[in-house]
């Protein structure tokens, strides 16, 4: 039993990382050309251009940072698997030095007591699968289950955790319909579809993983967002409602239901695919777990002008912003899980990420380096997960977004959310206080989120 103020007993607490985001050495080892190493690369579409060749040298300093994740206390560690490293194609043959790589992370985790947490599809398509049409090609669920498969038999052994798909919708919303993620379209009439072979290639992914008894866990990553109407006006209301359906129950509703929800018929208007009932029943397959990331809630007010009919409303007068002009607001943590609760049941929970970015030097001086913002921005996000769980959520682990300081897609460089600063110009590592204080909460299972704390001098 845990004590008052801890987490429950087996809580996993880890950090979470993606393949093109950290690596760098994008195509080594005979690695095939991803979709991101191509958007980045294309002139326009990153800030100051920047691109993943080198991001944090993870491939190469992948022991130094298990290192670091042994000193912060991690007891697991999130992680992407680079598809094009695996099958350079996408499909067809498997390159053995890329699943080689990961071969070794995962036992440099294990020989370091981290639990690794598998992510398979952390938005890299192969650029090889991109030119057959990508997540247009209806084979793209059956690519997928290949992909998946080569990953089951080479680590399945020891990864016991298992995620298909990281927020789906972000893949389908920015990758496709607004064009500012890879790979960089802006179509209404692809992105329902995008999104329904997504999740049919989760549900093949999760099928196989069955059949392969290999006894671990297995689920999906959706990105979470309470949204509120911006004013009390009856178009916003119903903005908001809209954009509730569109951004939390899209992607869960055909996982949990084998139906999408009635609203996005209108939402998307003759876009809106006739897809098969049976095939969209395939898609609901039990999931062991969900894995929530959470950064915000949302504004939002009517917008006849914009793609879908409303836009995000700046956040209230007052409150606390990231620098990704995000709303602090640790509530919407608990609301996103009390809403998730109530629409699909008791389902067990991850945290697979939360965090956040504030401007922080691109140099750290000293030993370590002060990010109080930070600091109490994961507090007040751990104590309202406390209080969640308390009230009734299952919630099995929390991932703090991220390890270290990375490529931040579009945004590139300049937006730090590590707990862990990376000096980009010498790849030097140091523990922020926020990576201080997070090992502290792990020390105690949490129960330091009560008491006072001063980051080391
Ligand atoms: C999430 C992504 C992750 C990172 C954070 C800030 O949407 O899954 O890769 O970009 O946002």
């Amino acid at each position: 039993m845990s004590a008052p103020g801890e987490f429950p007993d087996g809580f996993l607490w880890g950090a979470a990382t993606s393949a093109y985001q950290i690596e760098g050495s994008p195509l080594a080892d005979g690695a095939g050309v991803s979709v991101w190493h191509r958007f980045s690369h294309t002139p326009g579409n990153t800030k100051d251009g920047a691109t993943g060749d080198v991001a944090c040298d993870h491939y190469r300093r992948s022991a130094e940072d298990v290192a670091i994740m042994q000193s912060l206390g991690l007891m697991a560690y999130r992680f992407g698997l680079a598809w094009a490293r695996i099958l350079p194609a996408g499909h067809g043959r498997v390159n053995p030095a890329g699943i080689g790589f990961y071969d070794r992370l995962v036992d440099l985790l294990l020989d370091a007591g981290i639990e690794p947490v598998v992510t398979l599809y952390h938005w890299d398509l192969p650029a090889a699968l991109e030119d057959r049409g990508g997540w247009l090609n209806p084979d793209s669920p059956a690519w997928f289950a290949e992909y998946a498969r080569v990953a089951f038999e080479a680590l399945g052994d020891r990864v016991h955790w298992w995620a298909t798909l990281n927020e789906p919708w972000v893949v389908m919303d920015a990758g496709y319909l607004f064009g500012v993620n890879a790979p960089g379209h802006r179509n209404r009439y692809e992105a329902p579809i995008v999104s329904h072979h997504q999740l049919l290639a989760h549900a093949e992914a999760v099928r196989l993983y069955r059949s392969l008894s290999l006894g671990g866990r297995i689920g999906i990553v959706v990105n979470l967002e309470p949204k509120d109407p911006a004013t009390a006006s009856d178009p916003d209301r119903a903005a908001a409602a809209r954009d509730d359906v569109y951004n939390n129950q899209y992607h869960l509703d055909p996982v949990f239901f084998g139906r999408y929800p009635e609203a996005l018929r209108e939402i998307f208007g003759d876009a809106w695919p006739r897809f098969r009932d049976q095939e969209v029943a395939r898609i609901r397959e039990p999931v062991d777990f969900v894995g929530v990331n959470y950064y915000t809630r949302r504004l939002v007010r009517h917008d006849p002008g914009a793609m879908l009919g409303w836009s995000p409303a700046p956040p209230p007068a007052g409150s606390v912003t990231m620098a990704t002009g995000w709303e602090v607001h640790p509530a919407g943590l608990a609301r996103a899980l009390a809403e998730l609760r109530a629409r699909y049941g008791g389902v067990p929970i991850v945290i697979t990420e939360n965090g956040a970015a504030f401007p922080d030097p691109a140099r750290a001086e000293g030993a370590t380096l002060d990010d109080p913002l930070r600091v109490s921005c994961y507090r007040e996000h751990l104590l309202a997960l406390r209080a969640e769980i308390a009230r009734g959520a299952d919630v099995r682990g929390y991932f703090a977004w991220s390890l270290l300081d990375n490529f931040e897609w579009s945004s590139g460089y300049s937006l730090r959310f590590g707990l862990v600063h990376v000096d980009y110009e010498t790849q030097r590592r140091t523990i922020k206080a926020s990576g201080h204080f997070y090992r502290e909460i792990i020390r105690t299972r949490g129960a330091a989120l009560d008491r006072a704390w001063a980051a080391p001098g």
